[in-house]
């Protein structure tokens, strides 16, 4: 039995404000998550489960197998430990090794030499095991991540390779575009079920309502792209079964009222695009109108929306008038919910109401705030439904 085919212990990484929606997601796939230390959680399983992750999963980074934990306080702890796993078992004698090193709060903390010394461990185990003087390194590539968080090192596995949020819809960048697993986090985060009328007025290249439409016709987020695991040598033949399992779990037959409006026709147009190729074009309303002149006589809608933070695409004060007339917009929709992300801190000044909840999240490295604002539940006499 090699060492695919048994059981780990396995990391799903996600940026910091989302932990808790990616625990969600493990819990509805059948696992049991535990820990959010630094944005990674836990659960376990065989390969099955490391693909199943990769493929369902919409809010995490990456997925990775933890191969050893243990203290590193100096070069030489990081470095005898790491040369004591049995890497023979892990990594074939051909294996491209490359290793990307962290250090959160640990006295070891120069990332490169962490790099170096964790390579020089791994390579003189392999020449040691393998009984060969140099590693040829032609193969299959291995990411491993060296983590020294609070003076403990955690050595992983990646097995996601481009890392999730790329889906393989949007090829194409707009202007200030949200990471795709933001985008769902934040539509998970909001209220909104998959029957309720759905809007992003300040849509861009699509990200937000591409997202929405992916989780109301339950399409798997990482179904239409492959993982790094799946090269590794003498995987576990399961790619076909998780594949089908995300096709049965595929309901086209849902009627969604997604829209996304921009102002900027060029952007409408790449939204389009990647609408067409997440394949939700046809669930998704798409068209150039100024947020400012939005209106819905649907009832209870959401609207989840990034919009320009005066930062890269106009000026603080354009985006703060911006943010005024589109308070007064959503005085106007009084039963829908809204949900604004931006790095403005005095957005609610301008938007001219308080938030129900505000939660910390990051868009890239940009610290942002996502204000919520909700509607009052309707009364039972004054439920359409
Ligand atoms: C931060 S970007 C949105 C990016 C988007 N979330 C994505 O992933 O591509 C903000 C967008 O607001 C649009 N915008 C600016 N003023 C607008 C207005 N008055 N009405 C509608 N859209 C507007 C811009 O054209 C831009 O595409």
């Amino acid at each position: 039995m090699g060492f695919l085919d048994g059981r780990f212990q396995i990391e799903a990484s996600a940026a910091s404000g989302i932990e808790a929606v990616v625990k969600r997601e493990l819990s509805a796939l059948g696992y049991l998550p535990s820990g959010a230390n630094y944005g990674r959680i836990r659960f376990e399983g065989d390969f099955r489960d490391v693909l199943r992750a990769n493929v369902f999963l919409r809010t995490a980074n990456r997925v990775r197998i933890i191969l050893a934990e243990f203290n590193a306080n100096t070069f030489d702890e990081l470095f005898d430990n790491t040369n004591d796993v049995n890497w023979k078992d892990i990594l074939p004698k051909d294996a491209a090794i490359t290793i990307n090193a962290k250090s959160i709060k640990s006295k070891l903390f120069s990332v490169r030499s962490i790099q170096s010394i964790v390579k020089k461990a791994i390579v003189s185990a392999m020449q040691r095991d393998y009984g060969i003087a140099r590693l040829s390194e032609s193969g299959v590539t291995y990411e491993i991540e060296a983590a020294i968080i609070e003076d403990k090192a955690t050595l992983t596995l990646d097995t996601s390779g481009e890392g999730l949020h790329k889906r393989g819809y949007r090829t194409y960048l707009g202007d200030a575009p949200l990471r795709e697993t933001l985008a769902s986090a934040m539509i998970q985060l909001s209220v909104w079920k998959p029957d309720r009328p759905f809007i992003d007025p300040f849509c861009g290249s699509g990200t937000i309502p591409v997202e929405a439409a992916l989780i109301g016709l339950n399409i798997a987020s990482g179904m239409n792209r492959n993982f790094a695991c799946e090269k590794f040598v003498d995987a576990p033949a399961v790619r076909a079964e998780v594949q089908q399992e995300a096709e049965q779990l595929v309901n086209r037959d849902i009627k969604l009222q997604i829209s996304g409006f921009d102002i900027n026709p060029e952007a409408i147009k790449l939204a389009t695009k990647h609408a067409e190729r997440a394949g939700v074009k046809d669930f998704i309303h798409l068209q150039t109108a100024d947020a400012l002149n939005l209106s819905s006589k649907r009832p209870r809608g959401v609207i989840v929306t990034n919009p320009p933070y005066g930062e890269r695409l106009m000026e603080k004060s354009e985006a703060e008038a911006l943010y005024r007339g589109f308070g007064e917009v959503c005085k106007a929709m009084p039963d829908w919910c809204v949900y604004v992300i931006t790095s403005n801190n005095s957005f609610e000044k301008h938007f001219g109401k308080k938030a129900d909840k505000v939660r910390k999240l990051y868009n890239s490295q940009l610290e942002c705030n996502f204000y919520h604002y909700l509607a009052p539940i309707p009364k039972r006499s004054d439920k359409t439904e």
